[in-house]
């Protein structure tokens, strides 16, 4: 038996990123806000057909940010799924909002929209959808109730980079968006971000948190004869040696997109027979939706068949992952914002979800070993 490791995620090189580092070093160009930062935000705004990106240290880091823009202030609450990462809830509780944990869908795991009008408050600040493996939220209904009730709404599409809803890209549907270019993301630089600021209201003062709280990119065009300190900030710009890196994963970013594709389409139709035969779902897409390809996970019947998958697949070499325990039941949720109203779906996903191996160089060979592996599975 071929048991050499399968990792879950490996990064590659796409293109030119070795080229690009060694000219941003040539150049004497290794902080931040250079030509290949300034390359990536022009290629993401342009094909996004956002306003404004700003490229991040990380996605945290833009969510924190969305947070300071918003003037998040203690007492204000902010929705979010209970089925997330930390970083959707903690941007915002780091400003003292307290977060409002909704349930997901059973089909897409993403923001109830139907639950969202019942947790609305005249507390509530903002709605924080995820688009969870790049599949959209809804966000026609999501917006509306958000227009309705005047809050903001802040896509966190850390997952979602080039997926699309009704045709129209995430990231480009909310007043803000956030990126992540962590190295598990479809496109990357090791950790980073990018902020998308779809309301022009946000734009300048964006530039100004993001730059320690002063206003040194107005010095730097020459918009002011000295910078100081005008509001508050830190420091979330990206070194441009990252942005290099990232520039040439994002000129790649259609063979990336095509190849990744083709893994996701491969296990789905390679896995349906064996799901359909051991009650395991696969991921729905809805029709008005089109993925960004970022992952692939199977809900088995029970958290111990999936214990058992995890542990069948790393027998022989191939790792398989869960996430996300759900935000609601967390250590720090339950002790500083007490016990929240259950959300069972998200529950059950966490309980039953496992997240199969999916990189950009994934081989065919060793996708085949890793599908081979789960149909193998029996208890
Ligand atoms: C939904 C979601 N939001 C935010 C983040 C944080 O991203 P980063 O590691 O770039 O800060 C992640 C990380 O994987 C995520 O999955």
């Amino acid at each position: 038996m071929d048991n050499r490791p399968i990792p879950f995620n490996r990064s590659s090189i796409a293109g030119r990123e070795l080229d690009y580092i060694a000219e941003a070093i040539a150049g004497g160009q290794i902080a931040g806000d250079q030509t290949f930062s300034r390359k990536c935000q022009a290629l993401l705004e342009q094909a996004l057909g956002v306003r404004r990106a700003l490229v991040t240290t990380s996605c945290t880091h833009a969510l924190e940010m969305a947070a300071l823009l918003l003037d998040i202030r203690p007492g204000d609450e902010v929705i979010v799924p209970a089925f997330t990462f930390v970083s959707t809830a903690n941007a915002f509780v780091l400003r003292g909002a307290r977060p409002v944990f909704c349930d997901v869908r059973g089909d897409t795991l993403n923001l109830d929209e139907r639950l969202i009008p019942g947790l609305i408050t005249n507390r509530t600040r903002a709605i924080v959808p995820v688009h969870y493996a790049g599949v959209a939220c809804a966000m026609d209904e999501i917006n509306a109730c958000a227009v309705r009730h005047g809050v903001a709404v802040v896509e966190d599409n850390a997952h979602g980079l080039f997926g699309r809803y009704k045709g129209r890209w995430l990231g480009s549907l909310g007043a803000l968006a956030t990126q992540s270019f962590h190295e598990t993301k479809n496109i990357t630089c090791g950790e980073g971000g990018a902020l998308l600021i779809n309301d022009p209201q946000f734009a300048e003062r964006a530039e100004v948190i993001r730059e320690k709280g002063t206003n040194r990119a107005r010095f730097f065009r020459g918009q002011v004869d000295k910078y100081s300190w005008v509001d508050l900030g830190s420091s979330y710009v990206m070194s441009d040696v990252l942005a290099a890196f990232l520039y040439a994963q994002l000129e790649r970013s259609g063979v990336i997109q095509a190849q990744r594709q083709t893994i996701w389409e491969r296990y789905q139709s390679e896995l349906a027979l064996w799901c359909n035969q051991h009650g395991v779902r696969q991921p729905v897409v809805p029709p008005e939706c089109q993925q960004a390809w970022h992952m692939y996970y199977l809900l088995m019947p029970s958290l111990e068949r999936r214990q058992g998958l995890i542990a069948h697949l790393k027998d022989r070499g191939i790792m398989g992952v869960f996430h996300y325990l759900p935000l609601n039941q967390s250590a720090y949720a339950r002790e500083h914002f007490g016990d929240a109203a259950p959300c069972p779906v998200a529950q059950d996903a966490s309980d039953r979800l496992i997240r199969l191996p999916f990189y950009n160089g994934l081989t065919p060979s060793d996708q085949a070993r890793v599908i081979d592996a789960v149909r193998t599975f029996r208890s």
